[in-house]
């Protein structure tokens, strides 16, 4: 992964964990599910100890989108069903996905616009991570939530320079996305991976964060920056979430050639996203 070398963007990086600390309870289950000798009674006290993720956990394992036939009524049971990977993923969502509350300004978001977005696209990618059958369809949904943290970051230490972004913007040559490259000389995408980075993520989520909007940028075997790329665009499509740069960003062809992703199964993903969405309450949390 090249590194971006600029005078804000370092300054920025410095001040990354005022703004965004991960929560100690969070950076424990990283820890413990990243080590295979982990026992299950370990990563349970740690989750107990968060009460609100304790009932997001298990209203998780027993949605209708995981389908086990039991109703599981005990966290440690909850751990065992879906595997310390896909709760490691679904307790970082759970106590992330507040951050994405707040109205972005600098992107024209209004509180709680980012979240749709977020989410949305989340789904979508994981839509597509199976559809390609991805072994690891919950990595990628939390790529998705994840992708444009960048843009909260942005909103909060550079928000004189994007007066100037909007400004370029509005001249009507550019793309939001090409305007903030050149005033910034950087893209949400690539603070967004410091943030990822900073909270000890995958290489493969980091990078999938920083390319997103440049897919063919990130390494050969890296195949989820793809997925979430077409989903970002697929759901703009769908109008969740705009702000200024909303049905401003183009689908690369590289991403839809690599994973055969057909004009009509596009489409498919717009009315199955618009499913999964409408039958969600986790929308509204
Ligand atoms: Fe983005
Ligand atoms: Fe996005």
């Amino acid at each position: 992964m090249s590194e971006v070398d600029n005078k804000l963007f370092n300054e920025i990086v410095g001040k990354l964990n005022d703004l965004l600390p991960l929560p100690v309870t969070i950076q424990k289950i990283i820890d413990l599910t990243k080590d295979p000798h982990t026992e299950l009674h370990e990563l349970v006290s740690v989750l107990e100890r968060d009460q609100a993720m304790v009932s997001k956990l298990l209203r998780l394992a027993n949605s209708t989108y995981y389908g086990f036939s039991k109703q599981i009524k005990t966290i440690s049971h909850a751990v065992v069903c879906l595997g310390y990977n896909n709760v490691k993923n679904l307790a970082f969502a759970a106590s992330t996905s507040p951050l994405f509350k707040n109205s972005v300004i600098s992107y024209a978001l209004e509180k709680g616009a980012l979240y749709k977005h977020s989410y949305a696209v989340a789904v979508c990618s994981r839509l597509i991570a199976k559809q390609t059958k991805y072994p690891n369809p919950e990595e990628v949904y939390l790529i998705g939530l994840l992708h444009d943290v960048g843009k909260m970051v942005l909103d909060q230490y550079a928000k004189e320079k994007f007066l100037d972004v909007i400004r370029l913007f509005k001249t009507g040559n550019l793309t939001f996305l090409q305007a903030e490259e050149q005033v910034l000389g950087f893209n949400h995408g690539e603070i967004g991976a410091k943030v990822a980075q900073m909270w000890n993520l995958s290489d493969e989520l980091i990078e999938s964060v920083k390319y997103h909007h440049h897919p063919q940028n990130a390494s050969a075997g890296n195949l989820a920056v793809h997925m979430v790329h077409i989903a970002d665009v697929v759901v703009e499509m769908m109008g969740i979430g705009l702000g200024y740069d909303g049905l401003n960003y183009e689908l690369n062809a590289s991403s839809t050639q690599l994973l055969k992703i057909s004009d009509s199964d596009i489409e498919n993903l717009i009315v199955y996203t618009m499913d999964e969405l409408k039958n969600d309450e986790l929308m509204e949390n």
